[in-house]
């Protein structure tokens, strides 16, 4: 026997109810199979209807289609509803929420710190030039008085390219370049920086990596001494490694400067005090500097009798990996993830 018409009306009821609750197409589906389905309960009281006395079947098959009507009717206006929520849910903007992170690029470390070393020099008046990292070897050596079989040019492992053209072993040749410009004015002034990429053939280990940058730096004018350099070197050595650091200048020797010397700062790790990391003496020793030698003026053509300079130069990792701790300059070229994620 089909189910009694008020038993099929409370069913009805009951997936009605399941199908206000259901939030996702699949309840909704759900819901619907129950009722509408192949075995759903109309279907089933559909196929039951030959049970009935004769007299009752029209009746009852009459208000079965009118409860399948209906019900489709329902699950119909049910389906729009569920889709217009979830449309409008995902349309719905909360400004109340927190905001979402994007996943952004930074600087790589040492790009980083060349900004801020550029960034100091220029407060201080410095210029910026940028030279060719194929260099002749003219600027590269002989006007830095460097000339051919100068030892110094055996300390600096050199890619050579073509007769005359190397890959730059330091930025020192974009003051010769610099100076060649300007020494046809009337008053010979110069503040510029240097940054850049340079090489060297040398077998990579913890301070040594075949491709690396370097910050030369050079001032010329009247009267220009190695008081300004100190100056201007004790204020960078400031800010840049922190507010606490002194300097200390010990003779060194450099064939484009004379004097020339070797800038030492004290070491961040123990305040001077003597550790590991500055091998216990509390000094690091930083860059090398100097007065422009006199034949580098002459060779371009500046008068050592009226103007003198001082120039610096220093590698960019290693400043990096005394101001970062880091142990091995390799790691600014492995570009680990893990490793350039610490620096912001
Ligand atoms: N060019 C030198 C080097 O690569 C560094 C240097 C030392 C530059 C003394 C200078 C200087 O301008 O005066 O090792």
């Amino acid at each position: 026997m089909p189910p009694s018409l008020e038993e099929l009306a409370s069913l009805i009821k009951e997936v009605q109810i399941d199908a206000r609750r259901a939030e996702t197409p699949d309840e909704l589906a759900q819901a619907k199979a129950r009722a509408l389905g192949g075995r759903g309960f109309l279907k089933s009281a559909l196929s039951q209807i030959k049970d009935l006395a004769p007299e009752e079947r029209k009746a009852y098959g009459q208000q079965l289609n009118a409860y399948k009507d209906e019900l489709e009717e329902y699950f119909r206006r049910r389906a729009d509803e569920i889709s217009a929520a979830a449309k409008a849910k995902a349309e719905f903007f909360d400004g109340s929420l927190p905001g979402t992170r994007v996943q952004m690029g930074r600087l790589h470390p040492i790009r980083a710190a060349m900004r801020h070393i550029v960034d100091i020099f220029v407060s201080m008046g410095f210029d910026v030039f940028t030279g060719p990292e194929m260099e002749y070897e003219k600027y590269n050596f002989d006007l830095l008085n460097i000339p051919q079989y100068h030892p110094a040019r055996d300390d600096m492992d050199t890619f050579f390219i073509l007769p005359g053209l190397v890959l730059r072993t330091h930025t020192s040749p974009v003051q010769v370049r610099v100076m060649e410009k300007i020494r046809k004015r009337e008053d010979v002034i110069v503040q510029m920086i240097s940054p850049g990429r340079v090489f060297r053939r040398d077998r990579p280990d913890a301070t040594h990596t075949p491709c690396f940058h370097q910050v030369e730096g050079l001032q010329v004018g009247r009267g220009i001494s190695m008081a300004n350099m100190r100056w201007i070197l004790d204020e960078f050595a400031r800010k840049f490694f922190g507010p606490e650091t002194r300097t200390r200048l010990r003779p060194d020797y450099f064939p484009f400067v004379e004097p020339g010397a070797e800038l030492a700062v004290t070491c961040s790790m123990c305040e001077g005090k003597g550790c590991r990391v500055c091998k216990e003496t509390g000094w690091i020793e930083v860059m090398g500097c100097g007065m422009v030698h006199p034949q580098v003026l002459l060779n371009v053509d500046i008068s050592p009798d009226d103007y003198s300079g001082w120039a610096f130069g220093f590698g960019v990792e290693r400043m990096a990996q005394v101001l970062y701790q880091v142990p091995d300059a390799r790691m600014f070229f492995e570009n680990d993830m893990r490793f350039l994620r610490q620096f912001s």
